[in-house]
């Protein structure tokens, strides 16, 4: 079993970016936790940022037949993108949306999420601690303790 973890545009800018909504802690802070997260769930994970639609696309085509799971941030694409969860339904790999922030407390435009509907479940407003909910829940997922 192998997670593959998408964040989408400006979360490489973790701690830099509005700390109050996002926290004060980088992008690699970030990717220690998710690597620790993957240990602690025996699950290799990898992860993958880009500030590109079409890269995020791409990367999602080529893990067909890699990975058994996907934990996706889309970042502001989530609000915007078609492309993406199409990828998603193409691939048919089980997919997971976390958000770092409440998206559905925040501006109007932040409530509707395009990606929601290509993965089974979403973790919005847990911080860090949404990525660790969303391997948890894959890994269940895809041992079949979940469905
Ligand atoms: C975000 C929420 C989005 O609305 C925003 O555009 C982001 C980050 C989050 O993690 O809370 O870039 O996905």
């Amino acid at each position: 079993m192998k997670i593959l973890v998408i964040n989408g545009p400006n979360i490489n800018l973790l701690g830099l970016r509005e700390p109050e909504i996002y926290g004060r802690q980088d992008y690699k802070a970030l990717l220690e936790y998710i690597a620790l997260a993957g240990v602690e769930a025996n699950v290799p994970v990898e992860c993958f940022q880009s500030n590109h639609e079409g890269d995020i696309v791409d990367k999602i085509q080529e893990a067909l037949g890699k990975f058994d799971g996907i934990v996706i941030n889309p970042a502001a694409y989530t609000h915007t993108s078609v492309a993406i969860p199409d990828a998603l339904k193409a691939v048919a790999i089980p997919a997971v949306e976390v958000h770092l922030s409440d998206i559905s407390k925040r501006e109007e435009f932040r409530r509707h999420s395009f990606v929601k509907d290509a993965c089974i479940n979403t973790y919005a407003g847990f911080g860090f601690e949404g990525y660790k909910k969303a391997i948890l829940y894959l890994k269940e997922y895809l041992e079949g303790k979940r469905s």
